[in-house]
């Protein structure tokens, strides 16, 4: 069938709003809400021998290999390598026993990712690919194949695609933890249940598109933007940047908000604005202080936090974005909206090219 932009202007804006759709599609495939398990696909692919995962991707897909080594670290309690593909097979990487390789892809053609898919099957690894087209190359090679149904993704900048990406990886940490004895008969449920949430709290978020449209008026004359976040939150200031690059063309980094303090903070002065991602919750406080430094420094602020956290910290800031409040596991996925709709608002009203972002490729099969 001819896929076409409903009464969307651009793919890009299609696919952002279909997210609440295609993440309860996908999730759909990974948890039996009736008994409240997380399943696989495959159900007698045994995951009890993985001793060590190595996650990698390229782009807007390692990003979300970057959330989900939190996830396996914390909930399976299993040793996490990551690394962008282009990288992996020329730095001579340790590869042993009992090692399952996660490839991420959208298109599951990169080429980048498909050599080190390759490469780490010739040194004996087991393969997991999570990717959205399942007749690609990668979805053919790899052992397990955990597809993401977030349905074609036209708009060169991924977004839907990213947000189904998290939630396979994080149904898929919660299998691991269980197959290695970490997650009992409860905290199962309750991951099942938090996760099932998600659809409607990325829904949630969608309804801030016009107060985040609004604020993308500011970010339109800035030519540098920082994007800030701790923990899970920092992949997605990373996400962020390269968005706001992608389809804006405004020099944009992500960084670790602790880290701010050693560069980035020489940058700050009234004309880069930051935006800072800090849901409430245990690493708020810490965020917060680093947010507090760069208003020290007369920098614009721009806080995407949950109702709690603005309350307690939107008070001298630029703009202030209010997420519904959700459990730290779903985050990731219901605060990639208000990044992804920041940077479709920049770059529509910049007048550029939202869905074909130029030098840019939607698949990328040459290294
Ligand atoms: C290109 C696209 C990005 C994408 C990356 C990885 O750079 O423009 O949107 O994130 O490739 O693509 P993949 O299909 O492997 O996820």
């Amino acid at each position: 069938a001819m896929i076409d932009k409903g009464n969307h202007r651009h793919f890009m804006q299609k696919e952002i709003y279909e997210q609440p759709v295609v993440v309860a599609q996908t999730l759909k495939a990974y948890l039996q809400r009736m008994d409240d398990r997380v399943s696989l696909p495959i159900p007698d692919f045994d995951l009890s021998a993985i001793r060590r995962v190595t996650i990698v991707a390229c782009g807007t897909s390692y990003y979300a290999g970057m959330v989900a080594k939190y996830w396996f670290e914390q909930f399976a309690r299993v040793p996490v390598d990551i690394d962008v593909a282009s990288e992996f097979r020329y730095r001579a990487p340790v590869m042993e026993d009992g090692g399952l390789m996660i490839v991420i892809s959208q298109s599951g053609e990169t080429a980048d990712t498909l050599a080190a898919l390759r490469h780490a099957r010739e040194e004996g690894q087991k393969i997991a690919a999570v990717v959205n087209v399942p007749t690609s190359t990668m979805a053919r090679e790899a052992d397990l194949l955990l597809p993401t149904n977030a349905g074609p993704e036209i708009g060169v900048a991924s977004t839907k695609a990213f947000t189904c990406q998290l939630a396979v990886l994080a149904a898929f940490a919660a299998n691991l933890a269980r197959a290695k004895g970490r997650l009992d008969a409860k905290a199962e449920k309750e991951l099942v249940r938090h996760l099932a949430e998600a659809p409607a709290a990325i829904n949630g978020a969608l309804a801030y598109d016009e107060a985040i449209e609004a604020m993308a008026h500011h970010i339109v004359p800035a030519r540098d933007v920082l994007y800030l976040g701790r923990g899970t939150d920092y992949p997605l200031a990373l996400e962020g940047a390269l968005k706001l690059k992608e389809i804006s063309y405004i020099h944009a980094e992500g960084y670790a908000a602790g880290e701010m303090k050693h560069g980035p903070i020489a940058l700050i002065d009234e004309l880069v604005p930051v935006i800072v991602i800090a849901p409430s919750g245990p690493l708020f406080e810490k965020t917060v202080s680093n947010m507090q430094e760069v208003q020290a420094r007369g920098g614009e602020v721009v806080l995407i936090s949950d109702y709690d956290g603005v309350q307690a910290a939107g008070e001298g800031c630029l703009a202030t974005i209010t997420m519904p409040k959700v459990h730290p596991l779903i985050a990731p996925m219901v605060y990639a909206v208000p990044v992804q709709l920041l940077a479709y608002h920049v770059a529509v009203l910049k007048g550029t090219d939202v869905d074909q972002p130029r030098n840019l490729a939607k698949s990328v099969t040459v290294e």
